[in-house]
């Protein structure tokens, strides 16, 4: 066991072995240590970038090698790594208790309050909570319990080593890491957002327009949090493109920067990219009893899960081939196969004629014996190469049998690309897990919702409440689209039709100058200037996330 968790941790990926290109960790030491007598705390040190960071700067600050000696305490888990460190740091005449080979939870539970330091440094492992050793994880989690923190199953271990370490600091300390820019989004880290923002008075975080560490698809961002602060209490976002940027950068401008209240909500840190005008706006729709959320007219839930779509998902050949027609049902099971903001069986059949699979293979519920000759012959087949063992199909009474299959009143996209989108369904068709179904729960004309659905507010949102991270996609959990204000369409004389043209031409901005004008401008009263702002909102932060698409 002991060894299976070593090479577990061995793996480069399982213990978040991705190290901190230079110009990072000479950035974080530059800001962070500024004076020469600051202790310094690197939690996971890997082979050792921030220690050399560090130990460089002390030199900057006039530190004399006889002097660096208690100044730097670096831990790392694996043994290799930790060695590797202490040879750098032996360069520099530090021995070898600067760096210490032990898990960092054991380190601060084993030093009984005695560990505290002016700065904390570093870019702790990601690890998924299946993949965090449980000897480290049990330790971690009682520390955060000790802290009122309630860690979970979903708490990757970059939270505990965050928040331990922020709380090992000094008065004034200050704490500069490499964090995954989820922190700002996922709703496992909301506590994390409500802890940081009432531990530190300042939290400056600077993000990249490019991906820092490309080869792994995440999205980072540093967080430079000071604890009590005099002045320019509150948060700020710095946004660079890339790296190179960071060379450029003044740690004395940044300091002089404006700064944003920071509030001590578990709300979604994705707001802060804006100014303090626009979060003003936000903030003022939020208490705007007029305008409710989605929930208030819809319930969103997720589309089937077929547990094999390589089976169960059918182009109009393969119907025909296995001649399965009346044994399907339709289904839609990609955002592009929607072109419109409805659904018609003409589009149903465009699909199919594009050799989309848009048949989903739906046998009566009998057993095998039971069922015509053509479904037999399929099912065979399926068992012939092992469909029916994958878990979903496994657990099932007859595995060929997708549950759940309802048709909803309307699809609500998962992942938005472009723009977020409502679409009516015209169809009996149901929809596979990349798509959300809806079932509207009011009286209200499905098209006046659909319709309504375009317009700058709930689209300035939707890129709040939802989460994207790595390559651009925005994503959706059914309870996030529902938190989604959605104002509702009065009497009006907007075109049906006419919008849904608009929308399989693409002219979006088109459709929303329509919709805008009567709903937001006319029925509720908003000023031009504040929709111009909230289309604003919206195109900055889906630039944003589409700026990273690769
Ligand atoms: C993302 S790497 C970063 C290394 C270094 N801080 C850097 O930025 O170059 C994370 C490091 O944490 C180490 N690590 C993982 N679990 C740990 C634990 N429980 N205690 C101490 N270090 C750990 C890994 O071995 C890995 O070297």
């Amino acid at each position: 066991m002991a060894t299976e968790i070593i090479e577990n941790i061995d793996s480069k990926k399982l213990r978040g072995g991705y190290y901190t290109p230079q110009a990072i960790t000479d950035f974080i030491c530059k800001w962070a240590i500024t004076k020469p007598t600051q202790k310094v705390l690197e939690p996971s040190c890997g082979d050792g970038n921030f220690i050399e960071s560090a130990i460089r700067r002390f030199k900057e600050l006039g530190v004399s090698e006889k002097n660096l000696f208690g100044l730097i305490k670096g831990i790392e888990l694996v043994e290799n790594e930790a060695n590797k460190s202490k040879a750098r740091a032996a360069k520099y005449g530090l021995n070898s208790t600067t760096i210490l080979n032990t898990d960092f939870f054991n380190y601060i539970s084993n030093a009984n309050g005695e560990a505290h330091f002016d700065v904390v440094v570093g870019n702790p492992p990601f690890i998924r909570y299946q993949n965090f050793p449980e000897e480290h994880r049990e330790v971690a989690f009682k520390m955060m319990e000790e802290m009122n923190l309630k860690p979970n199953k979903l708490t990757n271990i970059w939270v505990p080593f965050l928040v331990i370490s922020a709380s090992k600091l000094n008065r004034f300390g200050k704490l500069a890491m490499v964090i995954p820019a989820e922190l700002f989004q996922v709703k496992y880290a909301a506590e994390t957002r409500v802890f940081l923002s009432k531990f530190f008075s300042r939290i400056t975080i600077v993000t990249f327009k490019k991906l820092v560490f490309a080869d792994i698809q995440q999205e980072i961002v540093l967080m430079l949090c000071e604890k009590d602060v005099t002045t320019n209490k509150g948060i700020r976002v710095l946004e660079l493109n890339n790296l190179s940027e960071l060379n450029s950068i003044e740690v004395s401008k940044v300091q002089k920067s404006d700064v944003k209240v920071l509030e001590h909500s578990t709300e979604k840190w994705t707001k802060y990219f804006l100014d303090e005008t626009e979060i003003q706006l936000l903030r003022k729709i939020k208490n705007d009893t007029r305008i409710k959320p989605c929930s208030d007219i819809m319930e969103v839930d997720v589309g089937i899960v077929t547990g094999r779509n390589e089976f169960f998902m059918l182009s109009k050949e393969l119907v025909s081939k296995w001649k399965l027609k009346g044994h399907t049902t339709k289904v839609v099971s990609k955002s592009n196969h929607f072109k419109g903001i409805v659904f018609s069986e003409e589009d149903f059949e465009n699909n199919s004629d594009d050799n989309c699979p848009a048949h989903l293979f739906l046998p009566e519920n009998k057993e095998y014996s039971l069922l015509p000759k053509v479904c037999r012959e399929y099912i065979a087949y399926g068992e012939e190469m092992g469909f029916n063992t994958g878990y979903k199909c496994r657990i099932r009474k007859n595995w060929y049998i997708t549950p759940s299959m309802w048709s909803p009143d309307a699809f609500v996209l998962r992942q938005v690309g472009d723009y977020p989108k409502l679409i009516l369904n015209k169809t009996n068709a149901s929809s596979t897990d990349t798509i959300h179904r809806v079932r509207f729960k009011t009286k209200v004309k499905p098209e006046n919702i659909a319709l309504s659905y375009l317009n700058s507010l709930t689209f300035a949102f939707s890129e709040i409440l939802g989460r994207s991270y790595g390559g651009g996609v925005l994503t959706f959990e059914p309870t996030e689209i529902e938190e989604i204000p959605l104002p509702l369409l009065g009497t009006h004389k907007i075109d049906f039709k006419k919008i849904d043209t608009l929308i399989r031409q693409r002219k979006i901005e088109e459709v929303m100058d329509i919709i805008d004008k009567e709903l937001l401008i006319k029925q509720l009263k908003f000023s031009e200037s504040e929709v111009q702002m909230l289309r604003g909102i919206w195109k900055k932060l889906a630039g944003r996330r589409n700026g990273r698409k690769n």
